[in-house]
């Protein structure tokens, strides 16, 4: 009788041979000399140490082996492992040792340097100018209104009762945007915004609206295709042009200095009427007698031409919805740019454009 043959396998196991499990000990011991990070360890490891690695699949072999050479083999797979173990942990001291040192080298931070080295930015006189110019009207309670600069024809020309056969439409050297028929322009002037404006609001209306502006205008030290208008609105019972002087007063007073008053010329716009220019005292000369003659900022005029205004036309406020017997208002237009040439003495309009940081610098940073 026999018993059963449960403990002898004679399957031979190759993984076990001897020089196989060298030939694995010897990959997975070069693959670790030859990380280059701990990042490339880390792949090392699960392919030479993991559950799935050469090695680990022959220790699970071992099992199957007959008892009488289940020791040696034992022996031979564990002194392997235990060697992968031991290169591998060394292996980690040596990166993780030379990952500090490089981070010690690329994260040095000197502290000896001086602080605030940095230039400090300054916002741009055209911003901070409209926010001021703005903050007068805003004072006495008006409000901001804003506009698109790609704006309909509509509104640009036809609502501020310059029809499409108007003489003045050609004043405004206009750019159209393509297609033509869409009748889309970038906007002449800031006087669209009344429009809007009325068009979406109920009187009383108080509103100054800075923005920026286009015409086919040629480049130089007084023309640019952009430039910046800021337009004024009211629209109230009983508002006359007395009212149109002195808030023109006021906002003359309020960007250059006590005694600078406005002046009216009659003029023509098809939105207002009666239309006026509007012309600014002298702030150099003030107009005195003996001053005014030699004056280079007015050339002896003792006034500078500074913006147009006028009393709303009624045919205004009725294609904008508004009862022109129930309401009167004035309007004004001034160049913000032209503006701000005069209170900072700026001489080349091509300065305020041409984005040289040291221009905007110069006017330090106000805010
Ligand atoms: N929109 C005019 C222009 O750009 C300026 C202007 C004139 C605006 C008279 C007004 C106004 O509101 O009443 O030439």
């Amino acid at each position: 009788m026999s018993g059963p043959n449960s403990d002898y396998d004679p399957v031979e196991v190759t993984p076990l041979k001897a020089e196989e499990v060298e030939a694995m000990r010897e990959a997975a011991l070069a693959a670790i000399a030859a990380a280059a990070d701990l990042d490339q360890l880390k792949e090392v490891r699960l392919a030479h140490a993991g559950d799935r690695s050469p090695l680990a699949l022959a220790n699970r072999e071992i099992g199957a082996l007959p008892p009488q050479a289940r020791k040696e083999a034992g022996q031979r797979v564990g002194q392997a492992r235990g060697a992968v173990n031991q290169a591998l942990a060394a292996r980690t001291e040596v990166l993780e040792a030379e990952h500090e040192e490089r981070m010690l080298v690329e994260e040095t931070v000197d502290v000896t340097l001086p602080v605030d080295r940095l230039p400090r930015g300054s916002r741009h006189p055209i911003t901070t100018g409209s926010e001021l110019i703005a903050d007068v009207f805003v004072a006495m309670g008006w409000e901001v209104a804003e506009g698109p600069v790609v704006e309909a024809e509509w509104l640009n020309f036809d609502a501020l009762n310059l029809g499409a056969d108007h003489p003045a439409r050609t004043m405004q050297d206009t750019f159209w945007t393509e297609p033509a028929d869409h009748h889309v322009v970038l906007r002449t002037h800031t006087s669209p915004v009344q429009a809007r404006t009325m068009l979406t609001r109920t009187p009383p209306i108080y509103v100054v609206c800075p923005g920026r502006v286009f015409r086919t205008d040629e480049y130089d030290a007084t023309h640019s295709p952009m430039f910046h208008q800021v337009e004024g609105l009211v629209v109230d019972e009983g508002i006359t042009m007395a009212h149109l002087k002195g808030s023109l007063d006021h906002f003359a007073t309020a960007m250059f200095g006590e005694g600078i008053d406005t002046r009216f010329r009659p003029s023509y716009f098809p939105f207002t009427e009666p239309s006026a220019e509007v012309d600014l005292r002298c702030f150099v000369c003030r107009g005195v007698a003996g001053e005014v003659e030699t004056c280079r900022t007015c050339r002896g005029e003792g006034w500078i031409e500074w913006g147009g205004c006028g009393v709303v036309n009624p045919r205004v406020l009725t294609a904008c919805g508004i009862d022109p017997e129930r309401y009167t208002g004035f309007a004004f237009g001034m160049g913000i740019d032209r503006t701000l040439m005069f209170r900072h003495g700026i001489t080349d309009l091509r300065d305020i454009f041409e984005g040289d940081v040291r221009f905007a610098a110069a006017f330090g940073t106000e805010i």
